[in-house]
């Protein structure tokens, strides 16, 4: 997908870019992003809602994947962001993406992240809970200033997903619940307080969902209650938020809808179902993450050491693992691979790939098919781009790879290799220890 293909040595290429050589001039574990499929998907959904002659916002959720290079392709291709905690916000900031197009998430915003949002002057605070709507509005009164704001509801939809990553049903950390009165409380309460202004109500459903129904349900959750709300409370939401989730290819069995799909589904949704109440069609914001990201990432291995267990399984250990990719030990996430040295050569074995951290379930795929696979063999994972350099650790005092962004047999490094410096440079050895004897 996206710009791979197989060379004329048989190598896998990404961007024009010859991934053994990537693989030699910047070392592995490396992350490759093919930009010209980032900026393909985020014109996929920008462009289905053109079509659709609404207003909207596609904000990019950057916690799939935050750097300042990303941010500056998001602000290049006319989105939002969605932020999460201080350290996206203030990449984001650094990076120069206009604050009025950042909208901040999390269910646990502290005073100083709060203040920090005011400051910069982002555009729009997703509130979960009273204990946050009152701190913002304090903080927004102190700087004169009227915070705009969305509430995050939980529509009461169960997502068919991992239940780790589905987060609309009622039993959830998140969001004031529909069901309960407690999101109509909320909105009462938003009403009488003088720094703070409602915008409308954001519902996120889950991640990794192929099936448009749960986004039909959502709106239609959504647009009674917003019915509902103008007729008891006299105010009209100009904004539904109904997140983000699309599923992405990670192997086969996976099913996708393009991206044109799940936006016509969405926008399809809400006109009908605001239509039927008689509602003028707010503006419809969405914030996609994996789908945006997910399949535009490759991340390359050199293969080291091998077990082979006679009538049990070979196990294929490669120079990364659970420290660059710990999804398939969290969420047991499946992935495809291929020797990217050795691309058109059929399979001849099935393997299991491992990492190299000090523990069992260090595991990036269990059973695929391969040639033959020898030490020194590059191994290219597919679909690494979302949630993956995320979600890098330093376990074991492992560095985290580089990344790259390749596009026209180009290759810029976005993010650099972590050095030894970075991996003690927090350290501190208290005087009384530091006597070697
Ligand atoms: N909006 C909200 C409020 C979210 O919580 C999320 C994801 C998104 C948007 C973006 O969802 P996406 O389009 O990427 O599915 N670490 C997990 C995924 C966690 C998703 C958390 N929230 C994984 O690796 O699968």
């Amino acid at each position: 997908h996206g710009t791979s293909k197989i060379n004329d040595k048989g190598h896998l290429e990404i961007g024009g870019c010859d991934a053994t050589w990537l693989a030699q001039t910047h070392g592995t574990p490396l992350y490759v992003m093919d930009e010209e499929l980032i900026r393909r998907r985020c014109r996929e959904f920008v462009g289905a809602f053109r079509a659709s002659g609404l207003q909207f916002q596609v904000a990019y959720a950057s916690k799939a994947f935050c750097t300042m290079a990303m941010c500056r392709i998001v602000e290049e291709e006319g989105m939002s962001l969605d932020v999460v905690s201080d350290g996206e916000l203030h990449t984001a900031l650094l990076a120069g993406f206009p604050a009025e197009r950042i909208h901040f998430h999390g269910n646990n915003k502290t005073p100083q992240e709060i203040e920090m949002a005011l400051d910069a002057g982002i555009g729009c605070f997703v509130v979960d809970n009273f204990i946050e709507l009152h701190m913002l509005n304090a903080i927004a009164g102190e700087k004169r200033k009227k915070a705009k704001m969305l509430y995050r509801i939980t529509p009461g939809v169960e997502a068919h997903t991992h239940e780790f990553i589905s987060t609309g049903q009622t039993d959830s950390k998140f969001g004031f619940d529909l069901q309960n009165g407690s999101a109509y409380r909320a909105v009462e309460e938003a009403m009488h307080l003088d720094h703070v202004e409602l915008l409308g109500i954001h519902s996120h459903i889950g991640s990794q969902i192929f099936e448009v129904e749960g986004f039909r349900m959502a709106a239609e959750k959504v647009a009674q209650f917003a019915v509902k709300v103008r007729e008891e409370l006299k105010l009209t939401f100009k904004v539904i938020n109904l997140g983000g989730g699309f599923g992405i290819r990670y192997v086969e069995g996976d099913t996708p809808l393009p991206v044109s799909d799940y936006v016509g589904a969405i926008v399809q949704a809400v006109k009908s179902e605001f239509g039927r109440q008689g509602f003028p069609v707010p503006e419809i914001w969405i914030e996609p993450g994996r789908s945006i990201v997910g399949d535009a990432g490759t991340t390359l291995y050199t293969v080291g050491t091998y077990k082979d267990i006679p009538g049990v399984r070979k196990y294929v250990a490669v120079d990364g693992g659970m420290t660059d990719n710990p999804r398939p030990a969290l969420y047991e996430a499946q992935y495809e691979a291929m020797l990217a040295n050795r691309a058109t050569e059929p399979a001849e074995e099935v393997v299991s790939i491992a990492g190299k951290c000090c523990e069992s379930g260090d595991m990036l795929i269990w059973d695929v098919s391969l040639p033959k696979v020898n030490s020194g063999d590059v191994l290219a994972v597919a679909c690494t781009g979302a949630y993956n350099y995320a979600m890098a650790s330093n376990y074991n005092r492992i560095r985290k790879p580089a990344v790259v962004f390749v596009q026209d047999g180009k290759a810029d490094v976005v993010v650099q290799r972590e050095s030894f410096d970075n991996i003690i440079g927090n350290d501190v050895i208290p005087e009384r220890l530091k006597q070697v004897t």
